[in-house]
């Protein structure tokens, strides 16, 4: 907070003063709430300059391509950490001791197995339902499994509620998957660290053994630690929004993971296997990007420009190390990779995307990696919500914690002015 103050003068009179408060880092905000009282609100479609909240989650410089989590880089976080260690870190703000971090793994793996009637729900859906129709009925489901936790004004409710979704959520999207794939489903074993178990739940059958990759393993777990949270993005602030009416923890994570679904989201990863598969050959890129360049096109490159980036994604950096290694390790050569670099090479040095600051983002490279894995297509946005569970209830609990208000934003009014019912004779 500061002294510092913009001054808003509506057709030069009336002259209101506006607080402007300063984060640790990052851009100022200007505090329009006295605005109301002139009878006048902001209007910001797609909520472009508008700070919803004040956090201390997570932070991302988009013109450097940095990100933060609690102060620390994402590519630090990668290498030397891992998906749990950082969950706690988004939920307590700081690294966990050794002994935090043992009793946490603990209590995760202690808490990864379902209801056993929660079966009977994915045997209401088709076989061919997507996955995530899947999850987000399941995941809100969960609220009904739960009584004994859905005080949000209880400070363990929400932590106990937590730890739910977190270790739940991979047994969820291992089933929804063995579901569509007429699979018996597969429990989660105690032996395994979170990561494996995951890889375990997808891949095993009751027929053969079935050995986790190592590489594989840590490959995943990369996947889920770049995708646990970035800040203010849409499901989150789903999330936040729905939380924000005091509704339970499991029904606002099923709202975030419907808002994930999409394409200009979540749902982009699922999207740039299907544009690699339809361009189809290195020969066709050039129709693509001008096609991606035509105003009159509504044709985007799935995987490229962001909201908030306007230079490299931090985690498509990442993202593209642990492509490279995964395919090494299978000894994959894909053809898709091979589109996918020239695709990258291209765009990277043509002037529209260069103007325009449309760089690769995480969801890039993404879906290579979980293809030579073997997870199918449609299973891509179920990771990427697996992944994003621990910054959703992160970024709920931090509102939940403080004191906040319903989320209600206004608008402006462009229909009819009032005016008399015509009875429908008369019409
Ligand atoms: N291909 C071609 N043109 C693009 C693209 C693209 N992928 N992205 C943006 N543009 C153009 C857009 O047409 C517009 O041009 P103009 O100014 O001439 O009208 C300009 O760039 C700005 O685009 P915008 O839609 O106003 O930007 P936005 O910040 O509202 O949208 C975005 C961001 C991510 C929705 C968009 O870049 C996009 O649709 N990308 C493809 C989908 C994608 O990869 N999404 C994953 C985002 S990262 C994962 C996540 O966080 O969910």
């Amino acid at each position: 907070m500061s002294d510092k103050k913009a001054t808003l003068a509506i057709e030069g009179e009336n002259a209101i003063d506006l607080p402007i408060y300063s984060g640790t880092i990052g851009p100022d905000v200007v505090d329009v709430g006295a605005l109301t009282s002139q009878g006048m609100f902001t209007y910001d479609p797609g909520f472009v300059s508008t700070a919803a909240c004040e956090s201390k989650i997570t932070y991302i410089d988009g013109g450097n391509g940095i990100l933060l989590h609690a102060g620390y880089p994402i590519d630090q976080l990668a290498e030397q950490s891992d998906f749990l260690e950082t969950c706690w870190l988004l939920w307590y703000g700081e690294l966990p001791t050794k002994d935090e971090k043992e009793s946490f793994l603990k209590v995760i793996t202690y808490h990864t197995m379902i209801h056993d009637q929660m079966t009977s729900f994915f045997k209401g859906f088709r076989r061919d339902a997507h996955p995530m129709a899947i999850l987000c009925g399941v995941v809100g489901a969960l609220s009904a499994f739960y009584h004994d936790s859905l005080d949000i004004t209880n400070e363990k409710h929400r932590s106990i509620s937590a730890i739910r979704l977190i270790a739940k959520m991979p047994t969820l999207a291992a089933m929804a998957y063995k579901y569509s794939i007429g699979e018996p489903f597969v429990y989660p074993r105690n032996d395994l660290d979170y990561t494996e178990n995951f890889l375990y739940m997808m891949f095993s059958n009751p027929c053969e053994p079935y050995e986790v990759n190592p590489v594989l393993a840590k490959a995943m777990d990369k996947i889920f630690l770049l995708h646990a949270d970035h800040e203010q993005n849409a499901s989150t602030s789903t999330v936040r929004l729905a939380g924000s009416t005091g509704a339970n923890p499991f029904a606002c994570i099923s709202a975030g993971i419907a808002a994930l679904w999409g394409p200009s989201h979540g749902g982009a990863n699922e999207a740039v296997l299907n544009m690699l598969n339809e361009i189809g050959d290195v020969s066709r890129i050039d129709e693509f990007v001008a096609r991606a360049k035509d105003k009159n096109d509504p044709f985007r490159l799935m995987g490229f420009g962001h909201r908030v980036y306007k230079n490299f994604d931090p985690r498509a950096k990442v993202m593209k190390k642990t492509a490279d290694a995964v395919l090494k390790e299978l000894g994959v050569d894909d053809p898709l990779l091979a589109i996918a670099q020239r695709l990258e090479q291209i765009a990277l040095e043509d002037e529209y995307f260069i103007e325009k600051k449309l760089y690769p983002n995480v969801d890039f490279y993404s879906g290579i990696i979980l293809k030579a894995i073997g997870i199918p297509t449609s299973m891509f946005t179920v990771i990427f919500a697996l992944g994003r569970t621990p910054g959703w209830i992160a970024h709920w609990h931090e509102m939940i914690s403080h004191s906040h208000k319903i989320g209600r934003p206004r608008q402006l009014y462009t229909g009819p002015v009032q005016r008399d019912f015509v009875p429908v004779e008369k019409r």
